[in-house]
């Protein structure tokens, strides 16, 4: 690999790096990372630092790296046809395949799948999808989107304002006023440390019907939410949130988009979030272990029910006017084959179930005794750890402290990289789907010094 002299200067001076201090950054205040390889569950940077990547990326490199099928099967493509685009009715063998492999792993009903390139262009295609059919449907006033505080579902316009979390609206004029938001279901953050899991569901499940006849269920098309809320904290919902929800959902008509960009394909130990969790969504959400990033691609998988209006529609107004340059890009298909084949030869699903839990039993095992730790949650092959100041009466840390970020630092410094999650104190990990338990061990063990390195040993 070519060693350039300047790239630190370069880096610094030109390239406008996503979610990052620009400031700190552009003055050398804050460290650049220049990664230069992968193999398994491990990185390398250019200094020939080796790091466990516990957080896959952002959670998308779910087959770990270095996987020579997925690289053969995009140079493969790329020699062969390299583009041709999907507008009226041209497709490729590669994306047509693909879009089949998908409805069959789906849950039932969910059989057509429009591609996109990143999980915030598809939640903007499936809330200009909700739009459209009930525009169809003469109700062009049922309009608006709920989603959840500390839900994540891109940063675009709209999925910005999606998006439940301060740093993706402040400063942005965001959220748009077409978008509702309401409590999210963290039971460790719920209102009243003395209420029940089962009360807080009930609370959760209150807010939603207020909301909803605040606004009036006429003026509602759509709820969107991740089976397990990622960026806002990796927080499992709690027992019975998901069917008291769909139910409020369907007594009044609005359709559910499950956004499966870090659950899809396997990370929950099953192949959609939706069958873990017993949810019949209208629509889904992929991108990220579609392909494992291997290349960019993205889906929006439609139910029957949707596609029927959507069929309508055009019957009565002509072709969809929706479409992006790179829908379906044959590159990014060919990834999503390999990858998809390879998730299945290796079993990725259930190992990401049963290492997931031994990865969850061992971090809980060895740090829920700390002091300041608060909570040790996961669900499959995603896990937190939440810090407070003081856990008899679930006190945070004044986030000036930023306690989640030392330590990541720390643990970074041996060697394994979790992520310091935006919002609150917690530390996330979404290792790839084929760790071992050997590679699980490493992840708790060093875990476990970091956080004593930081807060003492309590
Ligand atoms: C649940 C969820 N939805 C949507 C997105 C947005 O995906 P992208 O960053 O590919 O636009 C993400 C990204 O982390 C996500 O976690």
């Amino acid at each position: 690999m070519l060693k350039n002299d300047h790239l630190d200067q370069w880096d610094r001076d030109h390239f406008f790096h996503p979610s990052t201090h620009l400031g700190q950054f552009a003055r050398g205040e804050a460290a650049n990372r220049i990664i230069t390889g992968g193999d398994g569950v491990y990185i390398e940077d250019r200094n020939g630092k080796r790091l466990l990547d516990a957080f896959a990326g952002l959670y998308c490199v779910n087959v770990g790296y270095g996987r020579r099928e997925i690289a053969d099967a995009i140079a493969d493509q790329a020699r062969e046809l390299a583009y041709y685009h999907a507008y009226v009715g041209h497709g490729t063998e590669a994306s047509i395949t693909l879009a089949k492999m998908i409805a069959e792993r789906a849950p039932a009903r969910l059989n057509h799948v429009y591609f996109g390139l990143s999980g915030s262009d598809a939640n903007e295609t499936n809330i200009k999808l909700v739009w459209y059919y009930n525009n169809i449907l003469g109700r062009p006033e049922k309009k608006k989107i709920i989603s959840r505080w500390r839900g994540y579902h891109g940063s675009g316009l709209m999925t910005g304002s999606l998006t439940g979390l301060e740093l993706f609206h402040k400063k942005f004029d965001l959220p748009l006023d077409q978008v509702l938001h309401t409590e999210a279901p963290y039971f460790f953050r719920c209102p009243d440390p003395a209420m029940s899991e089962g009360n807080f569901v009930n609370h959760c499940v209150e807010e939603l019907e207020a909301l909803i006849a605040r606004e009036g269920a006429e003026t509602i098309a759509a709820f969107i939410g991740e089976p397990v809320l990622g960026t806002g904290g990796i927080v499992p919902p709690p027992e019975g949130y998901w069917p008291a929800v769909q139910s409020v959902l369907r007594e009044h008509d609005i359709l559910l988009i499950a956004d499966e960009v870090v659950t899809g394909f396997g990370r929950l130990g099953t192949m959609f979030g939706s069958a873990h969790y017993g949810l019949e969504p209208d629509i889904i959400t992929v991108a990220k272990g579609l392909t494992s990033a291997y290349a960019p691609l993205s889906g929006s998988i439609v139910s029957d029910t949707v596609w029927t209006i959507l069929e309508e529609g055009t019957d009565e107004n002509g072709p969809i006017g929706h479409g992006w340059t790179y829908s379906a890009h044959p590159v990014g298909a060919a990834a999503g084959i390999a990858n998809l084949d390879l998730i299945d030869r290796l079993g990725l699903v259930m190992n990401a179930g049963q290492t997931g839990a031994y990865l969850n039993s061992t971090m809980r095992e060895a740090l829920s005794g700390h002091p300041n730790v608060g909570e040790v949650r996961g669900e499959g092959m995603l896990c937190a750890v939440e810090f407070v100041e003081d856990r008899a009466d679930r006190r945070f840390f004044d986030p000036g402290r930023k306690v989640g970020p030392s330590v990541a630092a720390a643990l970074f410094d041996h060697g394994v990289i979790a992520r310091a999650m935006p919002q609150g104190d917690i530390l996330g990990f979404a290792p790839p789907l084929c760790l071992s338990r050997e590679e699980a061990d490493i992840i708790v063990d060093k875990t476990a010094r970091a956080v004593v390195e930081v807060l003492g040993a309590g």
